[in-house]
């Protein structure tokens, strides 16, 4: 008999719900994306959009799975790391399957789900991975039963210094168009390399002086804004790369693997291959549906932690907001 598991995954601006049998096959991975009016993401409003497309999403990914609910082994939710109002909706329909269907109820590190998704997609065994996204930037890398963190920012994500940029120099997202995307396309078109702070502190990386920094000479109209959207990518992610080529030389890893939305970036994807080139390594990009924030990867690390008995009960499934990587136990790899 195949076993399913489903995952919800709400922890910041998407509600997702993935099926996946126990082979990793996924069957279903439903996102039903909160755009927000103006501005960034209210998490109050975020999760009342959450709120209303949970039952929709939930029977859309029944149907697509061809899984009815009687059939599943688990569900699994992100527990963590995210904004409360989101996550503690994804957590109560998750609690809600769990104790209807009387089956076990496991929570999921929403960074772990990203880099184990990546592996399930790309082959990748052993990877370096660089996460980065909207609400993450990281560099982690598996050592002794652990996910570790290498190097991560010490203030904003880089997704959100290029989409608070945009937003300052009025660009607006567009449908299917991220601004990180727009910003993308604009820097094609750039080409003076306009000075911007460069802040590598050790293994860790800050975005929040380059940013500063863009928006003061946007302000100012010295520069082109295609020049400034290619110098902050330029910028940006050198120091990525540099942090990146770091912790694969230290940790003599064969993979470089990158996820995240702005892992989507055709210039950071040019700057990781060559480094993982230098290094006898193999690069690996996780397709669109499995780099941004899905239920698949929610789905698929439920089974690998369920696999290994870490099944949580519903009293103490309470979410956690600031869950570190580099907290979570992972008996499933390596072995
Ligand atoms: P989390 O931080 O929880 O993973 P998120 O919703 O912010 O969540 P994603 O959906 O993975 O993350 O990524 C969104 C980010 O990716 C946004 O900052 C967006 O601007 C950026 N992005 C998308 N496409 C590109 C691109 N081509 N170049 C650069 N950045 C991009
Ligand atoms: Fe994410």
């Amino acid at each position: 008999m195949p076993k399913f598991c489903l995952g919800i995954e709400a922890t910041a601006d998407d509600f997702s719900v993935g099926i996946l049998d126990f082979n990793g096959n996924v069957l279903a991975n439903v996102i039903s994306a909160f755009i927000p009016k103006m501005g960034g993401i209210h998490p109050r409003e975020a999760a009342r959009h959450h709120g209303k497309v949970v039952g929709q999403v939930i029977s859309t990914a029944f149907q697509e799975a061809h899984v009815k609910p009687e059939k599943l082994a688990l569900i699994s939710f992100s527990q963590g790391p995210g904004l409360g109002p989101c996550l503690r909706t994804g957590a109560t329909a998750a609690r809600a399957l769990a104790t209807y269907l009387d089956i076990p109820l496991v929570g999921v590190n929403h960074c772990v789900a990203h880099i184990e998704i990546g592996k399930l997609a790309t082959g990748a065994k052993d990877p370096v991975t660089l996460y980065v996204s909207g609400g993450n930037t990281i560099v982690s890398a598996f050592e002794a039963r652990y996910y570790r963190v290498f190097g991560e920012t010490l203030d904003i994500a880089v997704g959100n210094c290029l989409d608070i940029f945009a937003r300052e120099a009025g660009l607006h997202q567009r449908a299917g168009m991220p601004l990180g995307a727009i910003v993308e396309k604009l820097a094609e078109e750039g080409n003076e390399l306009v000075d911007l702070p460069y802040c590598v502190k050790g293994m860790d990386l800050s975005f929040s002086g380059l940013l500063t920094a863009a928006i003061r000479l946007f302000e100012v109209r010295q520069y082109r804004l295609e020049d400034l959207c290619f110098s902050m990518q330029e910028i940006a992610f050198s120091m990525l790369t540099e942090v990146t080529e770091r912790a694969l030389a230290h940790t003599e890893k064969r993979e470089v693997l990158l996820t995240g939305g702005v892992g989507a970036n055709k210039r950071l994807q040019a700057m990781l291959r060559t480094i993982a080139d230098e290094h006898d390594s193999r690069f690996c990009v996780v397709p669109k549906q499995y780099a941004l924030d899905n239920g698949a990867m929610i789905a698929w690390t439920g089974i690998l932690a369920y696999e290994h008995g870490k099944i949580i009960p519903v009293e103490k499934s309470f979410v956690r907001l600031k869950w570190r990587l580099d907290e979570v136990e992972a008996p499933w790899v390596g072995g």
